[in-house]
């Protein structure tokens, strides 16, 4: 039997030990590209590189390009680093989403649309239950998302949907139970990410087309992590008793206050205001945002 000295020393060791093991599968965490996902569109024009550490998309006249996440999550804390088109990018969508599939499918979406060099990106965001959209939101970046990678999180939960940028809550889709209005909670749905010509509506509403000498244009990706229920044949790797943090988190008061103070500051459309488009009354929802 030790002495209570090197009873401690022993402890000191095994705790050095966990520490090395936890570091080391924080290394074998970080994110690969080629593991986590297939290249679904774009001919050659979506390219994984530095083994996986990076994916670029890349659109030219003749097409854009996209990927996809191998898993189907149910319920998932998602965040990807994204550097979007620089330069003159009007015209060009980014998109980044989860979608489900089928005819009433459970959408959450990212987008973000080009500009002149110079004039601000919008990023908009929509929520589909059940093939019914007809939710965005649209608000401008308190920084250039073209200069830097920037961290875009998407936190669904059974209560909730949190849109986050640089961890800061843009917006929020709650889970009104009671109140009619359908919430995405059973349908698994597929990470997806697509850069695509729109011109006919992205940038000034279509008055500015895309620029085609520009080409090609590149958005870059890195750094994905998924916190997440995975769904396979047919059931979620979570069990019933799993309640990790993100599984159970709420927006806090902190959080209402920073995602107010940007939709206050930076918000150029919501339709929970838009009386032209719903002259006879705004979605449910509307009342309690
Ligand atoms: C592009 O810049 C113009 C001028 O600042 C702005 O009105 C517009 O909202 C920006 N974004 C898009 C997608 O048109």
């Amino acid at each position: 039997m030790g002495s209570p000295s090197s009873e401690a020393k022993g402890l000191v060791l095994c705790v050095l030990s966990m520490v090395a093991w936890s570091g080391l599968s924080l290394v074998a965490r970080a994110s690969d590209f080629n593991k986590d996902f297939d290249i679904n569109w774009g001919d050659g024009r979506a390219k994984i590189l530095d083994s996986g550490d990076v994916l670029t998309l890349s659109l030219d006249k003749d097409s854009g390009s996209g990927f996809q996440s191998k898993n189907q999550y149910l319920f998932g804390k998602i965040n990807m680093q994204i550097k979007l088109v620089p330069g003159n990018s009007a015209g060009t969508v980014t998109s980044y989403y989860l979608k489900s599939e089928g005819t009433s499918w459970d959408e959450i979406d990212f987008e973000f649309l080009g500009n002149l060099s110079g004039d601000p990106y919008v990023i908009h965001t929509n929520v589909y239950t059940q093939g019914k959209g007809d939710r965005e939101q649209q608000c401008y970046l308190w920084f250039d998302p073209t200069a830097d990678f920037h961290t875009y999180s998407i936190l669904w939960n059974p209560q909730t949907i949190i849109f986050s940028v640089d961890n800061t809550p843009i917006r929020e889709f709650r889970n009104l139970g009671s109140n009619g209005v359908a919430f995405p909670k059973s349908q698994p749905m597929r990470l997806h990410s697509t850069l695509w010509n729109a011109d006919d509506w992205a940038t000034r509403g279509g008055l500015v087309k895309t620029d085609w000498r520009q080409a090609p244009f590149t958005a870059s990706y890195r750094s994905f992590s998924a916190e997440a229920c995975v769904w396979v044949s047919g059931s979620s790797s979570c069990g019933p008793m799993d309640q990790p943090g993100w599984f159970t988190a709420k927006m806090d008061a902190d959080g209402q206050a920073k995602m107010k103070s940007v939709q206050r500051e930076y918000m150029i459309y919501n339709y929970c205001t838009d009386t032209k488009r719903f002259p006879s009354g705004f979605a449910p929802e509307c009342a309690i945002m």
